[in-house]
């Protein structure tokens, strides 16, 4: 019993005024472009209650709901267009100069495009992949530097946090590009060309052979490339309006890989990404994972099991997951899940994690291919961490921050520690840190701060007075029934 209980007091490190949870999901609109309901063969194959079937269908409904166009299955932006020659990473595939945003929710006056590229997964199997890019209505000037010259938009490459594994779950699909204010919103609103991937397996799932494409979800470095050659491709379909200076910055899954892009750089930046590297002016990890079996284990290992075999051949999930847990996650494809489908599948206290699964050869060896840190990267980094991070714990990057100053000295890299905010919403309380930062960075400042250093940020009014998450979300209404629901256009 209350595993979950024991998980919540290990990753609550410091004293909460709220406690941090895992969100529950509740109905909380009616208004659903989909009618998913779990089959009753579905329902007794996962050992659902009644309860949590109903909570799934919710969870599908309003996932399905947030996919603009339908979704990849629908939008005939994700058809691929037929392989020219042997492929090479990096290569452009299709430019959708204008995407008609009626049916996404972005800010007024952003505009947005999408590209397909190719990219390579671990084994260097090079596969097609989607991507966006949300334009600012006026590009950042800067006041200082060689860059106020430029007449292109300066562009932040978004790597974005767990949507999901599947096909649906890129962003480039989702209504509010799935980060919304937190990330893409606020840099496109501060002037930046935000150049976003989807990685590998979202957005487009088959290559042209129609074999899957599967997410090698958490590995840090494959998707840093899927970053990369989503910036070298799309500075090919816009080269008169993108800027070639760029900083990197993620959170989450993403964070990890904006860190695994750092490093790619500085092992790869003399050789195959020279030329983009000499636009390269940092990068910033917010709440990154830069440990693929710290946090959310009940998450963790069907999520990263049912990929294991495009890396791991020989690999067997029964070694990690209980026939229930295999049952759950077999639906979890199924119905392409994703995080509050996997909440009720996998965090309902149920038993679907073998004891013994830490023992297992593939823990170790798949953590060593795709975290990020303890490496040398091409700086400067910025690294930030809330101390009620639920799904991260903040030690787990200190520790990674860490390990990467031992085996890196003389590597510029920062470490602030946000005391008091939960996950995503670190994002929100360092807004202008981040800015600034990248700010500074476009306009050639020296670094504040030089080498390893670790900084804090605490609350300017008492903590506990603050709104500690989200509670609600971009919901469409573009729709004339919908339209008062957004009076003066806003
Ligand atoms: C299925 O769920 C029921 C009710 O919660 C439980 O008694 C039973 O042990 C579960 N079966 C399996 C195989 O987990
Ligand atoms: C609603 O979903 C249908 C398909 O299920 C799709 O064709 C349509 O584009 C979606 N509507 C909106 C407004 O996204
Ligand atoms: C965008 O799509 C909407 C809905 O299909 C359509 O009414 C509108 O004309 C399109 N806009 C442009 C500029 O193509
Ligand atoms: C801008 O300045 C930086 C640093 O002073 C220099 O390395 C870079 O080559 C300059 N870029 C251009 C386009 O002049
Ligand atoms: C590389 O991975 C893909 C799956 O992503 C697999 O189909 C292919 O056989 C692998 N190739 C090698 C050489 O391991
Ligand atoms: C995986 O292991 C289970 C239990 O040891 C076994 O029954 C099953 O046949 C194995 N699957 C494969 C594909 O080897
Ligand atoms: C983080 O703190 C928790 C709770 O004190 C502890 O169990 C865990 O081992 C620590 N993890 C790391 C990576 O230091
Ligand atoms: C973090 O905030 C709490 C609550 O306001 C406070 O008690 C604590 O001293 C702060 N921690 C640090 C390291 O400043």
């Amino acid at each position: 019993m209350c595993s979950i209980k024991a998980l919540l007091a290990t990753a609550l490190l410091t004293v909460a005024h709220v406690e941090a949870q895992a969100p529950l999901n509740v109905e909380q609109s009616t208004g659903f472009n989909s009618s998913f309901a779990l089959s009753t063969s579905q329902i007794e194959s996962a050992n659902l209650s009644s309860t949590a079937a109903n909570n799934i269908n919710i969870a599908i409904n309003f996932d399905r709901s947030q996919l603009a166009n339908g979704g990849p299955a629908e939008d005939s932006f994700y058809e691929l267009p037929p392989l020219s020659g042997t492929p090479v990473p990096g290569t452009l595939l299709k430019v959708q100069e204008f995407t008609n945003t009626s049916y996404f929710v972005i800010p007024p006056n952003t505009a947005l495009s999408r590209i397909l590229y190719t990219t390579s997964n671990l084994n260097g199997t090079v596969v097609p992949a989607s991507a966006f890019i949300l334009w600012p209505f006026t590009p950042k000037r800067f006041q200082a530097g060689n860059y106020s010259a430029s007449t292109k938009a300066p562009a932040v490459v978004w790597t974005h946090g767990t949507e999901g594994f599947f096909a649906s779950a890129g962003p480039s699909t989702h209504r509010a590009l799935w980060y919304g204010h937190d990330g893409p919103f606020a840099l496109a609103l501060a002037g930046y060309a935000v150049v976003a991937p989807d990685y590998a397996g979202l957005g487009i799932h088959k290559s042209w052979d129609g074999s899957d494409i599967p997410h090698q979800y958490l590995m840090s470095q494959t998707s840093g490339h899927d970053a990369l050659y989503a910036l070298q491709a799309s500075l090919e379909a816009f080269p008169e309006v993108l800027d070639e200076r760029f900083v990197v910055m993620g959170h989450s899954q993403g964070g990890g890989v904006a860190w695994g892009v750092a490093e790619v750089l500085e092992a790869k930046g003399d050789g195959e990404f020279k030329r983009l590297a000499k636009g390269y002016l940092g990068t910033i990890a917010a709440s990154p994972t830069t440990n693929a079996f710290i946090g959310q284990i009940e998450y963790l290992l069907p999520w990263i099991g049912m990929i294991l075999p495009s890396i791991f051949p020989d690999f067997n999930i029964s070694a990690w997951l209980t026939p229930l847990g295999i049952a759950r996650t077999k639906l979890l494809q199924e119905v392409e899940g994703g995080i509050a489908v996997s909440t009720q599948l996998f965090l309902s206290g149920d038993k679907i994690i073998q004891d013994d699964y830490d023992k297992t050869w593939y823990v170790d060896a798949y953590g060593k291919l795709a975290n990020a840190g303890g490496k040398p990267f091409k700086g400067p980094l910025l690294v930030i961490h809330g101390t009620e991070d639920y799904y991260i714990p903040e030690n787990a990057t200190a520790t990674t921050v860490q390990a990467t100053c031992e085996a890196v000295p003389e590597g510029d890299l920062e470490y602030l520690v946000v005391n008091g905010t939960w996950h995503v919403p670190t994002l929100d309380a360092t807004r202008q840190t981040w800015l600034k930062w990248i700010e500074d960075r476009f306009e050639g400042r020296a670094l504040e701060k030089t080498g390893c250093v670790k900084s804090s940020l605490e609350s300017f009014l008492p903590l506990e007075r603050y709104q500690a998450t989200g509670k609600s979300f971009p919901q469409f209404a573009g729709l004339p029934e919908f339209n008062y629901q957004v009076p003066l256009g806003l």
